[in-house]
């Protein structure tokens, strides 16, 4: 007998994860590390009464596999894992409300007409790393092993062994690309970070695209002393160096659809009677216009060579990860935003600023869309994010609506 789509379920197994990854700091499902597994054992509980085939790729992406009539597949995608003190949603919507989808097709008795995969990827959020889209960069081969092979993180543990604990060879990860072969389109639902669709009074909207993004590690070396003894005019403050180039990564995102962000910053000797001798500090800069974007990390290059002089510290720039802007595909775009007026009764168009896994695949040629559902306050990234249940079922609703009208879109003629 078939089954309805119901989206209270999804609401359900988002509860369900979040009770189990949660502190009173908020999500704690940090790729690679033991909750985030235990989310994983989870979900393929979820997974295991499905006639789905679940395994994950070469770079740690989990898949859930439901076999259609034809191999050419249609996929639904997010990730499980958060930032540290994170939000119950940020990626756990696309995946739960992805396998209500999942399931409700699997339940139905008959085999779709193409073949419908979900897929969790591994490290969306780079953390840990600071290497956004890991999993989802490695299986695209947007990202390769080289580039990753030496980073370690705050503890110097390295990322070749984080992933080997977790039963990922690192060398291997580009084979996952094969698992990308039949997708003719990637599905991602995502909650928006942002205050748009609140504001505008909308439970989703369609992302026509995201943001390109370069990210630097920053290392200003100065001089440790004696706090007390030192004069002010003879110091060389890594700090306040630091803090000048924080101010200069503000200053250059003047434009309105500029992002900046200096998200984190260690100091050494880091004791109340010592000059910091050392700071280092995180720089993601943002910019949906790939000249913008340029001219933005350019500025902030300028900046701290006079910084450098004024302050006489020594100022390196490492590039760790970079992405350029990504458009989505104008067909899913339109067919997109037909469903979800369709189903709320009005749609908008929205560019994400935010990363998400549809960009690593989009840049890998395979037509790809999101849907947005609005977030309270726009409030992500932080244990107070969340999301009407009204909105989080009207996303799920438009998710199964658009699989729907994909899958049999991209359905081959009988004959
Ligand atoms: C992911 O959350 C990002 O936008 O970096
Ligand atoms: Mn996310
Ligand atoms: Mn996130």
């Amino acid at each position: 007998m078939a089954t309805e789509l119901d989206p209270d379920r999804a609401l359900a197994d988002l509860r369900a994860l979040r009770d189990l990854t949660e502190d009173d700091r908020g999500a704690q499902r940090v790729a690679w590390t033991d909750t985030w597994a235990q989310a994983r054992v989870w979900l393929r509980e979820r997974l295991a009464d499905l006639p789905v085939r679940v395994d994950t790729d070469e770079a740690g992406n989990l898949w859930a596999v439901l076999e259609g009539a034809s191999p050419e597949t249609v996929v639904l995608g997010s990730h499980i894992d958060s930032v540290p003190d994170g939000g119950w949603l940020d990626g756990a919507l696309g995946v739960l409300g992805g396998l209500e989808v999942l399931r409700t097709l699997a339940e139905s008795g008959t085999p779709p007409p193409v073949t419908v995969a979900l897929v969790d990827w591994a490290d969306e959020e780079g953390a840990r790393f600071g290497r956004s889209l890991l999993g989802s960069g490695l299986a695209t081969r947007t990202l390769h092993p080289r580039d990753v092979r030496d980073v370690t993180d705050r503890d110097g543990v390295a990322l070749a062994d984080a992933l080997a604990a977790h039963g990922v060879d690192l060398h291997a990860a580009p084979a996952a690309r094969a698992r990308l072969e039949p997708a003719v389109a990637y599905l991602e639902l995502h909650i928006e970070q942002g205050p748009v669709l609140e504001r505008d009074g909308l439970s989703v909207g369609v992302v026509t695209g995201t943001a390109g993004v370069v990210r630097h590690a920053v290392r200003i070396r100065g001089q440790a002393v004696q706090g007390g003894g030192f004069p002010m005019e003879a110091r060389r403050d890594a700090l306040v160096a630091g803090a000048r180039l924080v101010l200069a990564v503000r200053e250059a995102a003047r434009d309105a659809r500029s992002r900046a962000t200096v998200g984190a910053i260690t100091v050494r000797p880091a004791i109340p009677t010592a000059v910091p001798g050392l700071c280092e500090l995180t720089i993601d800069q943002r910019h949906p216009d790939a000249d913008a974007l340029a001219a933005m990390v350019n500025e902030v290059h300028d900046a701290a060579a006079h910084i450098a002089v004024d302050e006489r510290v020594a100022i390196d720039f490492e590039r760790i990860w970079a992405i350029a802007p990504v458009a989505f595909d104008d067909d899913l775009i339109a067919l997109a935003d037909e469903t979800a007026s369709e189903v709320t009764g009005v749609s908008a168009r929205l560019f994400s600023g935010a990363l998400h896994d549809a960009a690593a695949v989009a840049s890998a040629g395979v037509p790809a869309v999101m849907l947005f559902v609005q977030s309270a306050g726009g409030i992500s990234h932080a244990p107070e994010e969340d999301t009407a249940p009204e909105h989080l079922a009207a996303g799920v609703r438009t998710l199964a609506r658009l699989a729907d009208r994909v899958i049999a879109r991209s359905a081959r003629p009988p004959g």
